[in-house]
């Protein structure tokens, strides 16, 4: 299969356009036409299928720019780099992971150092002009801008590089929302921006790129999902990053240790069907772990779900243990409590040491202060006080030095109804961009030159095509009630009066169109239509007062139009 032919069927028929072409484009950037934008809107709706009706996840849709810190605190100010090279004779400029990723499998991982020491020894040069490359440098891939005006520009922020984070910001409103009961998911779809270096490969590399990101909150202790039964039997390609690649059942990778967690194994294997499910050929569909040093600085443990393409095997969606790190990082940055409370099923009493301090010889000794001295000692760590004749008390910025008369450590009983903890999250992170082409790549058949793209038929972008024989009055009166009627009841079709019937036909087969209507001049005696079928091309007739019925049907896969066929 060849890349090119799949794009530039997607160009001419209105799936994918090159951004600001008529100034030339840019790279890394894509436009969804006509029929892409539907057809990603399908993908997208089956996603919330999934997610939002199957697993019970909200759904929120958070701003695209965000302040500095929020990414200050997720880190991704300080992590979110790649490498990049410039070429020191024509400028131009590329990954270094991907100028020595024949020489190294996991490039990525690579320290500069090690990229350079690579780069010299196998003497890589510009892809372009052959000239010597540069060391390696950092590059953040974050878009920055100037938030509002102002003298000094404004406010810092970035455009975010994940949808992610806009749920973890949320966090606190989130858990008031599902009235403070654990676990529960979050979901998002929109659009995340990484300024790649030397994106090459149409929709695989953008810099404006669709997700649709879940984030599962739980307890680090709490494994088990309560769904898991229901995929453990699911069969899985699997390369582990120890050890060789298995096909086993997701049941058995946990009960192995080859996925650790039952609940990470459950969003791996929803993720198959997920992707089965809009058209990805699971014959050409494995799930990766990550090697220890390729990790994403958030992440404990990471399964890729990749699809074998013409650009080679490819990432479509990263299932991340992401730990409390994102949690824990807005926790410390925001000071804001985003933990979440868990309720003893009886409260326990438990000893505990604490100061006490003695009003009547803090006050005399600090006055108008000994208020605050007071507060900040009650909250102070007593094994920090113990046996001390001092201790130094910083209130407001200011020190006081406070002796032992002041206070007395205690031990006192306490009744604990629960604890507070920072979440956990599982991720599961999808690319909408890479899945949409592997779709698109995986339906193009080819035959003696006749393409057919066959898409699931909730995935294609238009359900039926309706033609009349030809374009004769008194069967265009019979075939456009049947048009409007079919959109007013959802169903997208595409009317198409011109041209030979084979042509038209060939036109919705080349689109993916699983059904096409057709009135001829039995329509006129029979009130019948017939309907053909895009891959078997069998037909049946049926009565217009009908067409909706087994339409419905046919569409959501309940029967098959040969069972129709007369
Ligand atoms: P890669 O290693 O290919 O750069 P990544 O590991 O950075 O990808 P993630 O950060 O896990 O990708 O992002 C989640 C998903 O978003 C990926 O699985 C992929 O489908 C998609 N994605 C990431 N970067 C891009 C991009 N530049 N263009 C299109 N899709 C992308
Ligand atoms: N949210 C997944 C990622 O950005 O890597």
């Amino acid at each position: 299969m060849d890349s090119d032919k799949v794009l530039t069927l997607a160009k001419r028929r209105g799936f994918l356009w090159p951004s600001s072409e008529i100034y030339g484009g840019i790279a890394g950037f894509y436009d969804y036409g006509p029929l892409g934008s539907t057809m990603k809107r399908n993908i997208e709706d089956i996603w919330r299928r999934y997610y939002v009706l199957g697993e019970g996840f909200a759904e929120i849709s958070s701003t695209m720019i965000s302040p500095e810190e929020v990414f200050v605190a997720s880190g991704h100010v300080k992590e979110f780099l790649d490498f990049l090279v410039e070429c020191t004779k024509c400028g131009e400029v590329f990954r270094a992971d991907h100028m020595v990723r024949d020489f190294e499998p996991n490039a990525d991982a690579l320290s500069a150092g090690e990229l350079a020491a690579i780069i010299d020894r196998e003497n890589v040069v510009c892809l372009r002009c052959k000239g010597t490359l540069s060391s390696p440098k950092p590059f953040n891939l974050m878009f920055e801008l100037g938030i509002g005006a102002g003298l000094k520009g404004g406010r810092k922020g970035y455009l975010r590089p994940e949808t992610a984070q806009g749920i973890f910001t949320n966090f606190g409103l989130l858990y008031r929302h599902f009235r403070e009961k654990m676990p529960f998911g979050v979901v998002q779809i929109g659009r995340g921006f990484r300024n790649e270096i030397s994106p090459r490969q149409g929709v695989i590399r953008l810099r404006e790129l669709n997700m649709a990101e879940a984030e599962l909150f739980i307890k680090s202790e709490d494994d088990s999902w309560p769904k898991y039964q229901e995929l453990s039997g699911e069969k899985l390609t699997l390369v582990p990053n120890e050890g060789e690649m298995v096909s086993i059942s997701l049941g058995e990778a946990v009960e192995k240790g080859i996925i650790k967690k039952q609940v990470l194994g459950y969003f791996v294997a929803l993720t198959q069907k997920f992707l089965v499910d809009v058209g990805v050929d699971p014959e050409k569909l494995r799930f990766r772990q990550h090697l220890k040093d390729e990790m994403a600085h958030y992440a404990a443990d990471c399964w890729d779900a990749e699809a074998k393409t013409s650009f080679g095997w490819v990432e479509l969606v990263g299932v991340a243990d992401r730990t409390c790190y994102d949690l824990q990082g807005h926790i410390d940055h925001s000071k804001q409590d985003l933990r979440a409370f868990e309720r003893y099923e009886e409260a326990t009493e438990v000893e505990k040491k604490k100061v006490i301090v003695k009003p009547e010889v803090l006050g005399p000794k600090f006055k108008k202060d000994a208020g605050k001295i007071k507060m900040a000692l009650e909250g102070m760590n007593p094994e920090d006080l113990a046996g001390k004749d001092s201790v130094t008390v910083n209130v407001d910025g200011k020190n006081f030095e406070v002796e032992k008369d002041c206070f007395v450590l205690d031990t006192v009983k306490e009744k604990i109804s629960g604890e507070r903890y920072v979440p956990n999250v599982i991720e599961p992170s999808y690319g909408i961009d890479r899945i949409f082409y592997t779709v698109l790549e995986h339906a193009y058949h080819e035959e003696d030159d006749y393409v057919t793209l066959r898409l699931d038929s909730r995935i294609a972008p238009i359900s039926v095509g309706v033609f009349p024989l030809m374009a004769k009055s008194e069967l265009i009166d019979k075939a456009k009630p049947i048009d409007d009627k079919l959109r007013s009841k959802g169903i997208m079709t595409y009317y198409d009066e011109s041209g030979s019937i084979g042509r038209r036909y060939a036109r919705m087969d080349e689109v993916g169109t699983p059904f096409c209507i057709t009135v001829d001049y039995d329509t006129l005696k029979d009130d019948g239509v017939t309907i053909r079928d895009r891959d078997t091309k069998e037909q049946a007739r049926v009565k217009i007062t009908e067409i909706l019925e087994v339409l419905g049907r046919l569409l959501e896969g309940k029967v098959a139009l040969v069972d129709l066929a007369i």
